[in-house]
């Protein structure tokens, strides 16, 4: 059997990693900016993480969730006081997508609207619902395509406004930081205006944290920036640092009724411990000031150049915007001088290191681009 041929990829293999450091099979070592889609949150293989899974998994490694699981609510605690959203309530499932599928239901079961009004730009997963309200016609299939779904551009109050007097918006989702779209950062009097103005309609505002939280802006959620407070936040990626695990805090306000949402795989008990380190070493290491610090030092000394147009993001979350094809760029950066990037669009680099990244790390970046560009 042959694997169904949808990535392109790298002619790289990793085989071993260490904090933000990466080893191919002939031993070669790269620089990891990249964090495997921002996925590596605490670094890779940190020792506390790797001991919570293997002692877990000497433990229990799975049972339903029609049993009583501790490591859920002690995950769900220590989530709440990491977060600022200690009132919230935490469901647990399996992905980025999966956790923007059960967001836009519950706003649905909540309000009994069927319409959503998404954004320009945006992207939220590739299941049914999370690509219906994704701005790219090239992964919207028909039978996705048959969603009420509205786009407003980022920005534009008004015609987000006309859209919620309809009265039939179940919800408005918006990420925290645009990611796949270009490293794109919803201005805080946009927000706050997203927030009262679905006060004002009964529509519920999602916050798409998938990419955007977890520490890498330098806040835990990208939005805490600008003091709003979502209904919905839905979360996935860095949650457990690589072992599947995603999730949405909910606002007291929503009626959690028995059987409406559900998951084999959601929280379950390794997911829960991997979960439960990160936060623990999130906390220890200081990682979400980390990743303002170094991310802003990576920001402000990024060399100009005739061939950048911009920089742009918050922490470690950085768009390099290049006047120019990237691909021949990030081919030379991962090959010639090993270090691993992500992209977004065609000319732009994107920045997603683990939050461990250290500033000697991000030095060696730059003095790298200086000699490139
Ligand atoms: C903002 C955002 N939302 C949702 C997703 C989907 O997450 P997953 O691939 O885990 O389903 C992604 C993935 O890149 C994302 O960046």
């Amino acid at each position: 059997m042959e694997l169904f041929d949808v990535y392109s990829l790298f002619d790289v293999t990793p085989v071993r990693a260490q904090g933000c450091r990466v080893w191919d099979d002939r031993g070669q070592e790269y620089l990891d900016l990249y964090g495997g889609h921002a996925v590596i949150s605490v670094g890779h293989c940190h020792p506390d993480y790797v001991a919570a899974l293997k002692d877990q998994l000497d433990k229990i490694g799975f049972y339903s969730n029609s049993v009583v699981n501790p490591l859920q609510v002690e995950l769900a605690h220590k989530l709440g006081e990491a977060s600022g959203y200690a009132d919230y309530s935490l469901f647990l499932d399996n992905s980025g997508a999966e956790s923007n599928e059960n967001a836009l239901k519950l706003a649905s079961f909540h309000t009994g609207r069927d319409r959503v009004v998404a954004f320009r730009r945006s992207f939220h997963g590739r299941t049914s619902g999370a690509v219906a309200v994704t701005d790219n016609p090239k992964i919207v299939s028909p039978f996705n395509a048959v969603h009420k779904v509205t786009f407003c551009d980022l920005e534009d109050t008004e015609g987000v406004e006309a859209q919620l007097k309809r009265g039939d918006v179940a919800a408005v989702i918006v990420e925290g930081i645009q990611g796949c779209g270009g490293i794109h950062t919803p201005s805080t009097a946009f927000l706050q205006a997203l927030e009262s103005l679905c006060a004002k309609y009964g529509s519920v505002l999602v916050l798409d944290e998938v990419q955007s939280g977890y520490g890498r802006s330098g806040k835990f959620f990208a939005h805490q920036w600008t003091g709003i407070r979502p209904g919905i936040i839905t979360m996935g990626k860095g949650i457990a640092n690589g072992f599947p695990c995603g999730g949405i805090l909910i606002a007291p306000e929503f009626e959690a009724v028995k059987g409406r949402l559900g998951t084999t795989f959601g929280g379950n008990y390794l997911a829960c411990a991997g979960a439960i380190a990160v936060l623990d070493i999130i906390r220890k290491e200081k990682l979400i000031d980390n990743a303002l610090a170094v991310g802003e030092y990576l920001k402000a000394n990024i060399p100009a150049s005739p061939r950048i147009r911009e920089v742009r993001g918050r922490g470690l979350m950085i768009g390099i915007e290049f006047n120019e094809d990237v691909a021949p760029i990030r081919r030379q950066l991962l090959y010639e001088r090993h270090i691993f990037t992500g992209v977004a669009g065609s000319n732009m680099i994107r920045l997603l290191a683990p939050l461990c990244l250290t500033m000697a790390q991000a030095e060696h970046f730059v003095q790298v681009l200086k000699e490139i560009l």
